[in-house]
């Protein structure tokens, strides 16, 4: 079968696809077999091959890339009571974690694609617990997207107090996978959304893609955006567009250079949901570094909380509430397995929005 490996960690250039590899056999009773049909990017998974990953564990040499993807199952233990042949499935990326509320470092330590191998190959097996069914009405490229976007985002709309409740607001920083998935789930439960981005045209396409999967009499100002290459004080601009209120959840994916606006934007005891550390990536002007985060939470009265993906039963529920509200992936390209290293630029230069996936 085919396959990449991560070969070295200095670049995307690191990885390298074989087309010799063994197809894995089940290892027990309880395992399942999937063909796997289409990958989808994290940012993870270029933090990993560019050695930019904070994770608590190494990264295994020759360790097969990328953490999300979906398939066909083609094969099944003779004890598996969950699946059979011929079912679409997602493996859980952190393979392990069943119900724990928050991630611990021996599932951390199973993260798929970097902690051990992941999906970049023709077939994957696992045992049953660790897959899940995708909504019955998504196809396998839809599929490809929920294992870490989808359920990062559930999780910081619903695993954790406070949770989003219907009529509230939800700022969602950027208009990548989490963001993005964290909008749809919100729209979806009735909640308004604000987004805010880089790229004005970013923001028109994703808005006009939102607004098709609303139901038709939502209000409109459901969906409001904010470019915050040229409004800098947006967390003011969020209060105002949420009718001089805090919002009530941020989903907040960028770190320091964002997190005292994202906590200033958020109403006392709201959450602000920290995932992810994208400014990083670029210079951050000293007076943000040098802002006292202590002050800002503590005259906020905002609950601000780091945020792990969620277990399985919580991606199981999600699955179903995408499937209840008909919500439908937002995919900006799909690449060829054998285009893979074209894929991580296309996600390194930052030119997309939602979801970049994988065909094999
Ligand atoms: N904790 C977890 O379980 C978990 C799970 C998934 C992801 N993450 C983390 O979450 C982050 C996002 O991951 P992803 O896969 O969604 O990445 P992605 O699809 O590459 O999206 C990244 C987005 O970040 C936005 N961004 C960058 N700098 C920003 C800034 N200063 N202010 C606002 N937005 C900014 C960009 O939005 P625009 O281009 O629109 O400006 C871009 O679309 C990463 O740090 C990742 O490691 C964590």
């Amino acid at each position: 079968m085919r396959k990449y490996i991560i070969s070295h960690r200095e670049g995307i250039d690191g990885l390298v696809l074989q087309d010799d590899a063994a197809i894995p056999e089940l290892r027990g009773p309880t395992d399942i077999k999937i063909r796997i049909k289409y990958l989808s990017l994290n940012a993870r998974d270029l933090q990993i091959v560019s050695n930019d990953y904070p994770a608590p564990h190494d990264v295994p040499q020759d360790c097969v890339p990328v953490s999300d993807g979906c398939g066909i199952v083609e094969a099944v233990g003779e004890e598996v009571t969950l699946f059979k042949v011929g079912d679409k499935v997602a493996p859980v990326f952190p393979q392990g974690h069943h119900y724990e509320e928050d991630l611990a470092l021996r599932t951390l330590k199973r993260g798929l694609g970097g902690a051990i191998d992941g999906v970049a190959a023709d077939y994957f097996v696992c045992d049953q617990e660790d897959a899940v069914h995708i909504p019955s009405n998504f196809d396998c490229l839809q599929g490809s997207t929920l294992p870490v976007g989808f359920t990062t985002a559930w999780s910081s709309l619903f695993s954790h107090h406070p949770r989003l409740q219907a009529g509230q607001t939800v700022l969602c920083l950027g208009t990548g996978g989490v963001s993005l998935c964290a909008a749809q789930i919100a729209l979806s439960a009735g909640a308004r959304v604000i987004l805010t981005s880089s790229s004005q045209t970013k923001l028109d396409k994703v808005s006009k893609l939102l607004k098709e999967q609303l139901p038709p009499r939502a209000p409109q100002n459901a969906i409001q955006t904010i470019d915050y290459s040229k409004i800098d004080d947006w967390d003011v601009e969020a209060r105002k567009l949420n009718g001089g209120k805090g919002v009530d959840i941020v989903i907040e994916i960028a770190g320091r250079a964002t997190l005292a606006r994202s906590i200033r934007s958020t109403k006392q005891g709201g959450l602000v949901a920290i995932s992810g550390y994208m400014s990083d990536y670029k210079p951050i002007p000293d007076h943000l570094i040098q802002e006292d985060l202590a002050k800002v939470i503590l005259y906020s009265a905002a609950n601000v909380r780091g945020v792990f993906v969620c277990n399985r039963e919580d991606f199981k529920t999600a699955v179903s509430a995408l499937e209840m509200g008909g919500v439908k992936p937002i995919i900006d390209k799909v690449f060829k397995f054998e285009d893979l290293k074209e894929a991580y630029r296309y996600m390194e230069a930052g030119r997309h929005i939602g979801k970049v996936c994988i065909e094999l």
